[in-house]
């Protein structure tokens, strides 16, 4: 594909607005965002600085103006918009969850296989150089095997029962919400910096809020100040724990909450390796913990001193701190040289369909009080 990408943003809210950002420092052309209704996607072409408003997101992904589509609405519906815009033929970058079964995600998978165009979902954590750094070090066998995996992802932004979002609701969101939503972040990267596969787990999900506000409110966005307000009850998990098993025979342990007050996008993964453990924060990464018997080390991004796949991402100079939307700049980068015929680096479709198997082996385990297979 020559010249110019046109891309098409489908949702205005919290990350469409990096996803524009990112769009634009990728070198290509915003053409059109949509939102939930024409007059708000007016508004959102205005703030996000698209060439043109679409009226409903059903047009937008089908648009012959449109070389790849950006899906960043509510859970619920990116699966029907990802299908549509795979079937206009369409290059489709999908926010996760891809769907909100596992059924529907790897249905979408086969689909868009089968179209021959470029998928990507943003597991954007990979992007932080510290990230790949602590793949590279795993992933050369120098630190021996990985016995351990540990970590969690806590935030606070709906620790109290005042404080609501689309992602309570099942509909919108999908069955499960903590998990879904940020421990398919956590999982993701353990995996990918290992290699190692999640094969069974068992866990336990917690709705510590039985009833929230029934007044939604924005993405990391505290309710509005006033009177008491009707509530509803909450059928999404604010918490899940989690043990698992790996197909290399390590063990590993996950915490995943929404209700940790003064603890923002606290995702924290530690490997135990037999001669080294690695520890990645992901506040605070531009440095990555190499623990050993003799030694603890704070590795520093320095790019003269990183592998290869960690240099190519840092991108400013060290001491000059990177960060999230540095992340999606280089994600939607790759996407974009995948599009133009270059080897696919970033995270697609089949990684999106892995993590909806373990949100549905979450779900079943947690129902059934019992150890369970995932299946993908
Ligand atoms: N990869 C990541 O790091 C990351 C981070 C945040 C959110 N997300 C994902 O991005 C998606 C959006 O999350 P958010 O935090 O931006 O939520 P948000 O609530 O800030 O934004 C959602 C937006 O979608 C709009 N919308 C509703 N119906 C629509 C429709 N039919 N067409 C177009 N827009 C519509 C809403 O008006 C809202 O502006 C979610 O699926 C979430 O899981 C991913």
């Amino acid at each position: 594909m020559h010249g110019q990408l046109r891309v098409a943003i489908a949702g205005a809210g919290m990350v469409a607005r990096v996803h524009a950002d990112a769009v634009r420092r990728a070198g290509a052309r915003l053409v059109g965002v949509s939102a939930s209704t024409p007059e708000r996607g007016k508004a959102a072409a205005a703030e996000l600085g698209a060439e043109r408003a679409f009226d409903t997101s059903e047009d937008l992904v089908v648009s012959d103006e449109v070389d790849v589509v950006h899906i960043c609405t509510p859970n619920g519906l990116h699966r029907p918009l990802a299908e549509l815009a795979l079937r206009a033929g369409k290059h489709v970058v999908c926010e996760k969850p891809l769907a909100t079964s596992a059924a529907e995600a790897a249905e979408l998978t086969r689909l868009a296989s089968g179209q021959g165009v470029v998928t990507a979902v943003p597991f954007v954590y990979r992007y932080h150089p510290m990230a790949a750094e602590a793949r590279a070090r795993v992933r050369s066998g120098a630190l021996g095997p990985v016995h351990l995996l540990h970590g969690h992802y806590l935030q606070d932004w709906l620790a109290d029962p005042a404080d609501s979002n689309w992602r309570v609701d099942p509909v919108a969101g999908g069955p499960s919400r903590a998990f879904a939503d940020i421990g398919s972040h956590w999982c993701d990267l353990a995996e990918w910096i290992t290699g190692h596969r999640i094969t069974e787990l068992v866990a336990s999900t917690a709705t510590v809020h039985g009833e929230r506000s029934a007044a939604m409110s924005g993405t990391f966005t505290a309710p509005a100040a006033g009177g008491a307000v009707a509530t509803e009850a909450v059928a999404t998990e604010d918490a899940a724990h989690l043990l698992f098993r790996t197909d290399q025979g390590a063990t590993g342990s996950l915490l995943v909450s929404q209700v940790s007050p003064g603890r923002k996008n606290r995702l924290w993964l530690e490997v135990d390796a037999a001669g080294a453990s690695v520890t990645f924060d992901q506040e605070k990464p531009e440095t990555l913990l190499l623990g050993r018997r003799e030694s603890t080390e704070v590795l520093s991004r320095d790019a003269a001193l990183l592998a290869p796949d960690a240099a190519r991402l840092s991108t400013l100079p060290p001491g000059h701190p990177l960060g999230y939307a540095d992340c999606f700049a280089a994600f939607v980068r790759d996407v974009h040289d995948a599009v133009r015929g270059g080897e696919p680096r970033h995270p697609g479709f089949a990684d999106a369909a892995r993590t909806a198997a373990l949100t549905d082996a979450v779900l079943a385990s947690a129902d059934s009080r019992s150890w369970t297979e995932v299946h993908a």
